[in-house]
Order: structure tokens, then sequence, then C-alpha cells
């Protein structure tokens, strides 16, 4: 997997921001729609502030644009500080002019008998849309994509998953106690994101070196589902020096 190393994490912001911004710009003049695939988490802020940033003063055009959320907690409500629905909005969605209809989220509030028929119509609308023409991923200390816990198949699509305990444990702070983390989440499958035309990993932090190191240089496993991005034939990893600190 192509991997470029930056000196710090504004700079791998900075890098994904571009690549996306060409894109749109690109998709605009065309008069066509770009289709992104966004996450949530620590890791794409800075992504998402540069691209306010390039909206405000810049005039960096949304009104194109369709999103697709990899996941969400189950259940949570919208409205829930916690909800990743409300961090895309707070941190992305209320400072661009992405049209609202053209925002999708996994709705952590669907009734359980009415999850898989949600979970099948978040695959139509991708691909209803065209396709993602670029997933922007983090990577969790499992090695999750998504919420795809180790476990997940090449093959998964969208649906409800159980979190792992250390991805519990990782969003506990957020959720003021880890017993207050839910159990579970709906999220994109790996063979949703193996679908992205591109795909842009971002990671940055010592804790992450580890896992970036198993990913990249041990064989393609079930054991790390960011493993199945080997054989993705347009993904990048872009990390800080301490999320490359343990590559050879
Ligand atoms: C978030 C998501 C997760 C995170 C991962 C890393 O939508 O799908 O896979 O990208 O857990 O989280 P952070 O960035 O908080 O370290």
């Amino acid at each position: 997997i192509p991997t470029l190393v930056f000196s710090s994490s504004t700079q791998v912001a900075r890098h994904a921001a571009l690549i996306i911004e060409k894109l749109i710009r690109e998709n605009n003049a065309a008069g066509k729609a770009t289709v992104l695939g966004l996450a949530t988490g620590s890791t794409p802020m800075g992504l998402y502030r540069e691209l306010i940033r390039m909206h405000r003063e810049e005039g960096l055009d949304f009104s194109r644009v369709i999103s697709f959320n990899l996941d969400e907690y189950y259940p949570l409500a919208k409205e829930d500080t916690q909800s990743y629905h409300t961090f895309m909005h707070d941190n992305l969605f209320k400072h661009i002019n992405i049209k609202p209809e053209n925002i999708h989220i996994p709705n952590g509030e669907v009734k359980p008998e009415e999850i898989d028929d949600f979970c099948l119509k978040y695959e139509q609308a991708i691909r209803r849309a065209g396709g993602l023409d670029v997933q922007i991923l983090g990577i969790g200390r499992t090695g999750h994509i998504g919420f795809n816990e180790p476990g997940s198949t090449r093959t998964c699509r969208t649906r409800l998953v159980t979190l792992d305990p250390i991805t519990r444990r990782d969003a506990a702070a957020g959720f003021f106690g880890e017993e207050n983390v839910p159990h579970r989440a709906i999220t994109m499958g790996v063979g949703t994101i193996m679908d992205s035309r591109k795909v842009l990993l971002m990671a940055y932090g010592e804790h992450k070196a580890r896992i970036v190191q198993r990913t990249l240089e041990n064989d393609l496993t079930e054991a790390v589902p960011a493993s199945f991005l080997q054989r993705h034939q347009d993904a990048t990893f872009l990390l800080d020096t301490a999320a490359a600190g343990e590559l050879t």
C-alpha cells in the first residue's frame, strides 16, 4: 500500500484536503457530483478544518457533494452529543454549503426490526449516487476500518456489529465512562469500503504505530480488517512520523 509520511498531523490533513479539493473542483467544473465517504473520531478533524477553511477563504463549493458516513453507534439518538450525527454537523456540515438532503449517516435511532432494511437502503443509496469517489478512513487499535472489527470478512456490507472491548475502551472518555459506550454500531462493510474508487487512510500518533505496522507489513488477514486494503487498487496511507514509527 503506498504510504506517505509527514512531519505532522497538520501536514497529513493538508495533503488529504488538497486531494479532495481537486476532486470536488474538477467535478464541479464538469457539472458532476462528488461522492465522499466520511469518517469521524479525532483523526479527520484537521482535514475537516482545512476543508472548512477552503470553503470560506477559497470558495470551495460543496453544493454538488454527496456524503456517506462510515458508521454510527447503536442505539444512539441523533441529537445525543456523542453521536456521529452531532460530530459531523459540528465539525463539518454546519460550516460548509453541503445540501442537507445530500448528507447520509447511519441512523442510530432505527427500530431493531428495521435495521436490516435500513442497511440495504444505505448500500442502495451509495450505488444510486454512483458509488464512492473517495473514502476517508482512520484506523482503530484493533485494526478496524469503519467499525469492521477483527473477524469481519472481505465482502461484508453495511450491517449491525458488536464493538470490540478495546474500541469501547478507546471511546470511554468521550462518553464519560466505558459503561456508557454503546455495545453496537451500524457500519459500512469492508466490501462497501473496498468498492470506493479511492481510499485515504490517515493515522497519527505513537498509539497507532503498532497496528499500522501490522496492517502494512504482515499478510492480509481477517484479524486485521484494515489489511484488506492491500488488495485495493487505489488506497494510500497518510501517516505522521509517530504512526510510522514501527515500520521497517
Ligand atoms: C470513525 C471510524 C473509526 C475511526 C477509528 C480511529 O467513523 O469509523 O474506524 O476512524 O476508530 O478513531 P480515532 O480517529 O478517534 O483515533
